[in-house]
């Protein structure tokens, strides 16, 4: 088992009532999953999300990567633990201003100190995500979806174990966006367990299960 969550909860103040966002959500995930979590806009995803990638202490239950207790593990342990065995792509934008999208691409490589081929994988990646031409571009001459394909791409560099991505195509037109499901397909079919969230349904046939929040309730679709 990679991940295992269990009765997680997550409940948020509301005027004088508390409601939770997210309700008692237990689920498995095996390596090498595929799993899309959908659901109405406020249905809780990306507060469940935020659990699973340890960015938010939940009120209540668990979540264990390889049986490690995430939320018991101090905030050094913890963030060592998202820089090695985590990408998370966050719903909005978040690139930095001053670096060039090759800059940007090839960034977590460096925060890392790998050795290898930094250069060679960020202009794959940029190529696989469509925006190669851009390369030498400051992020504020790109569009919404073209900078989107920049913070995935540098997702994707250092091979994370496990990709989170938020709403990852919501942005972009749908051929676009079929590309990027078909590269996040190459990269699990090579061992990266993927979640992620998502609103549009023609993209579901690349996951291999798909888990529905409602008001903060998960419940596994059955598929035939
Ligand atoms: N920091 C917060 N404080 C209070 N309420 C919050 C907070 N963050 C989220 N919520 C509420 O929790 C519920 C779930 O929000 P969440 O962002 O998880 O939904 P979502 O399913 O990701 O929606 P969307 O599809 O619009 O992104 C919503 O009702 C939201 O208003
Ligand atoms: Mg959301």
């Amino acid at each position: 088992m990679l991940l295992s969550i269990e009765g997680l909860t997550k409940r948020y103040q509301r005027r004088d009532t508390t409601f939770a966002a997210v309700d008692a959500v237990d689920a498995s995930v095996e390596r090498g999953d595929f799993i899309s979590f959908i659901g109405r806009s406020g249905s809780g995803k990306t507060t469940l999300l935020n659990m699973i990638a340890g960015l938010l202490a939940p009120t209540e239950g668990s979540v264990r990567l390889e049986g490690t207790d995430l939320y018991a593990l101090n905030d050094k342990e913890i963030s060592r633990l998202r820089n090695t065995r985590l990408g998370y792509i966050p719903q909005g934008l978040g690139t930095l201003a001053n670096l060039t999208v090759f800059d940007n691409v090839r960034l977590p490589f460096f925060l890392d100190k790998r050795s290898g081929d930094a250069s060679g994988r960020a202009s794959y990646l940029l190529e696989a995500v469509g925006i190669a031409h851009l390369r030498d571009m400051l992020p504020a001459q790109l569009s919404g979806g073209e900078l989107r394909r920049v913070l995935i791409a540098r997702v994707l560099m250092n091979e994370p174990d496990i990709l989170i991505a938020d709403e990852p195509t919501s942005d972009l037109d749908v051929e676009t966006a079929m590309g990027i499901m078909e590269l996040f397909a190459t990269i699990n079919k090579r061992g990266t367990t993927i979640l992620l969230a998502t609103h549009e349904l023609d993209t579901l046939e690349f996951s291999k299960r798909v888990l529905s929040m409602a008001a903060g309730r998960l419940t596994e679709e059955q598929r035939a």
